[in-house]
């Protein structure tokens, strides 16, 4: 354990109790069920969401300058923000100023991401259109990292928007819930206790194992679209298992990488789900697939010094300046309970009827 920070009030471990309980998500989707590249989705479907709409949920904190290195957008995760996901993490305090310079970006998804994964994966493809054109030093391409839930809503977008496949020229999935949880159902169970029945948030029903949603989104795009790396730790505490033939993160066609591998930061490395978005690891290892898709013919091999140090040049900021700040943020927590509960998961979309279970 590097970095743990003992000042935890008995309120805050409460409701990491309760975190975790709703959200410890275990997998089941089968690797070898990937759909044959020939079904991909090619359809041009209209986006719903106005244009100003989108553009108002993406921030930008260091501008776009157009620097060499193109726009970076950050996905957050289920009740999270943009702000509270991201802001006090490398992507944001180190990413922008290494070489050679990031235009780094962040959206808020609709409803803390609790809403229909559908839908939020359709406000992600159209916020990819939209801001591939900013991304002006990369010819309008640019890269995207998720955290948890994000992943799905870039996956969704990237197998049902055709047209977004060609605009992101790297993915980077923080410990991603490609095959959904087996504990979402039993989240789900305690909200409903708590709502006098009334069921749980959608992106909690369709992250749940095996949920027509995880099984239509498998069956269209159950393989990487774009050049992908989906990083994984095995202390998990959300996205379980990470282990096996059915760990969560891990996507075909995909670099798979887990943290704990001898040849990444070894078994000591100890990271949890909320601490993959400031894991120096993950985030060396991250900045190596975002350098590369900006400089085509870059490579930077992984060095076991940034699994204890950010890759950074001279920001000051530190792990244990991350670690503070998330100790000191719940996230939006209470939108588990919150926000509008629904009795089952969202019909599928007609778009993606042919793909469903
Ligand atoms: C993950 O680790 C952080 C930092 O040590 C801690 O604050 C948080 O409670 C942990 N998360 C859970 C769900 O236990
Ligand atoms: C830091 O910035 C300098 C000058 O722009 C650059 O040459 C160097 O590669 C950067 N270092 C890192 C680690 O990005
Ligand atoms: C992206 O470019 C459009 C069109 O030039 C501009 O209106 C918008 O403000 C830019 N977005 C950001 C986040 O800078
Ligand atoms: C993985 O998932 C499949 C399908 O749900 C199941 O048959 C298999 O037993 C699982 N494997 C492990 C190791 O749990």
């Amino acid at each position: 354990m590097p970095y743990r920070s003992p000042h935890l009030t008995a309120v805050a471990l409460r409701l990491r109790a309760w975190f975790l309980l709703l959200t410890l998500f275990v997998v089941g989707i089968r690797p070898g069920s990937a759909a044959p590249l020939t079904t991909l989705p090619t359809a041009t479907i209209p986006f719903s969401s106005a244009e100003q709409t989108v553009r108002d949920a993406i921030r930008c904190p260091n501008q776009i300058a157009n620097r060499p290195g193109g726009v970076v957008l950050l996905v957050h995760g289920t009740g999270g923000t943009g702000a509270n996901s991201w802001a006090e993490t490398p992507y944001i305090k180190i990413l922008p100023n290494l070489d050679p310079g990031f235009d780094v970006c962040w959206i808020d998804l609709p409803d803390l991401a609790q809403g229909d994964i559908q839908m939020t994966g359709e406000f992600v493809a159209h916020a990819i259109t939209l801001l591939a054109l900013n991304s002006t030093a990369t010819n309008g391409k640019l890269t995207v990292v998720s955290h948890s839930q994000g992943a799905l809503d870039v996956q969704w977008a990237l197998a049902f928007w055709p047209q977004t496949r060609g605009l992101v020229s790297a993915f980077v999935s923080l410990a991603g819930d490609f095959k959904g949880s087996l504990l979402a159902t039993a989240g789900c169970k305690i909200v409903s206790l708590f709502n006098g029945g009334k069921g749980c948030t959608a992106a909690t029903w369709q992250q749940a194992t095996n949920s027509k949603f995880l099984q239509t989104l498998n069956n269209a795009a159950g393989l990487a679209l774009v050049p992908t790396t989906s990083i994984r730790s095995l202390n998990d505490d959300v996205v379980v298992p990470q282990v096996g033939e059915n760990a969560s993160s891990v996507l075909p066609w995909a670099s798979n990488v887990l943290l704990q591998d001898v040849k990444v930061c070894g078994p000591d490395q100890d990271v949890n789900h909320s601490e993959m978005r400031i894991d120096p690891g993950a985030f060396a290892l991250a900045y190596e697939a975002l350098y590369r898709a900006s400089k085509a013919q870059g490579s930077r091999p992984f060095d076991q010094k940034y699994c204890k140090a950010y890759v950074s040049n001279n920001s000051g900021w530190t792990v244990m300046d991350a670690q503070r700040a998330i100790d000191q943020s719940m996230g939006n927590f209470r939108s588990f309970f919150d926000n509008t509960p629904v009795k089952s998961e969202p019909p599928i979309m007609p778009y993606a009827q042919a793909w469903a279970p």
